[in-house]
């Protein structure tokens, strides 16, 4: 598979990982790149930026913005209706929306858990559910789902993020399975920690955003090379493919034995009650709140 002349549609491209991503398919020449997130100025921000790398390029590549949130099912019905009316066709299909999680079960609400589940694993499959008929009548045609390193093993303070980014891997790995003799290409993506805005907008217990970037994150890969590592694995077919740095071990480990590898993340991770309410309080105080 290759960039270049493709029409290319990524949920969660108004920052992060999926407006590397978004970059580097202009970069490379796509026809068409549609943008997509809930925040309009963020999106606004992110096509601008696209449309600067598009304004260099030798071919042109159109830059489209589809605003909509993607935990609520008539938002996404009319997107896919407005990509509809805007595109005949769609070669690439990315779902790469995503909210994460930095409270224990006990504390947090079912409100919380089952909005985690819509963003992180329902919206991907209500818009696949939509688009795919169409994608099929392409003789070849790719999803490519950002999962996480929290799609393979358990990670605490992350209960249903967790379970939203293993939900995505067996859901996409049956799809392809389903559809392979069809043309339908799948590429989960596994990241570690990337340097993104993710744990600002990660949601505490109460509906509360963490609010501040970790260390962790600030440390972590960028998404430029986050994305390319994706691209190159979807280019060659790649069932599934890791953004990480230390979190190998993790990975490798948990494969030769769950046992030992989950020791390795408990004490990777120790959880210390007082802290976790004083990050709790302090993200009250701060009250991001997209709710
Ligand atoms: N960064 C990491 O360390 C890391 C590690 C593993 C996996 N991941 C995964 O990578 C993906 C991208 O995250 P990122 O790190 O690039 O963080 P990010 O900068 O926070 O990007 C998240 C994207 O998801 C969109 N989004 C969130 N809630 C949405 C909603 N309700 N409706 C529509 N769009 C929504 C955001 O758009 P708006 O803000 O405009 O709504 C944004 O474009 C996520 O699936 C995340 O779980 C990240």
């Amino acid at each position: 598979m290759k960039l270049a002349k493709k029409t290319i549609w990524i949920t969660g491209s108004s920052g992060g990982i999926g407006l590397a991503m978004a970059q580097q398919a202009v970069r490379e020449g796509a026809a068409t790149v549609v943008l997509s997130g809930s925040n309009a100025e963020k999106l606004a921000n992110a096509a601008a930026l696209c449309r600067d790398i598009a304004s260099q390029q030798s071919t042109p590549c159109k830059i489209l913005c589809l605003r909509f949130d993607i935990s609520k099912t008539d938002e996404i019905n009319r997107a896919a209706e407005q990509y509809r009316q805007q595109l005949d066709h769609l070669d690439v299909l990315v779902h790469n929306a995503g909210v994460s999680q930095r409270t224990p079960m006990l504390n947090t609400t079912h409100a919380v858990e089952r909005y985690l589940m819509e963003v992180n694993y329902w919206g991907a499959v209500t818009l696949t559910k939509l688009l795919l008929p169409k994608m099929l009548e392409n003789q070849h045609c790719y999803i490519g789902v950002t999962s996480s390193v929290t799609g393979l093993f358990g990670v605490p303070l992350r209960t249903s993020y967790c379970a939203g980014k293993h939900a995505l891997n067996g859901y996409f790995m049956a799809l392809q399975a389903e559809y392979y003799q069809k043309g339908l290409r799948v590429t989960l993506l596994c990241p570690g920690k990337i340097n993104t805005e993710i744990s600002k907008s990660a949601l505490m217990g109460d509906g509360t955003s963490l609010g501040i970037i970790e260390k962790g994150h600030e440390k972590g890969l960028s998404a430029k090379r986050c994305a390319a590592i994706f691209w190159s694995a979807a280019k060659r077919g790649r069932l599934i493919c890791y953004a990480v740095r230390l979190e190998a071990l993790a990975i490798w480990l948990h494969r030769l034995s769950p046992q030992l590898g989950s020791a390795l993340i408990r004490k990777a991770l120790p959880l210390r009650e007082d802290a976790l309410e004083q990050k709790a309080q302090e993200a009250r105080e701060r009250s991001h709140s997209r709710w």
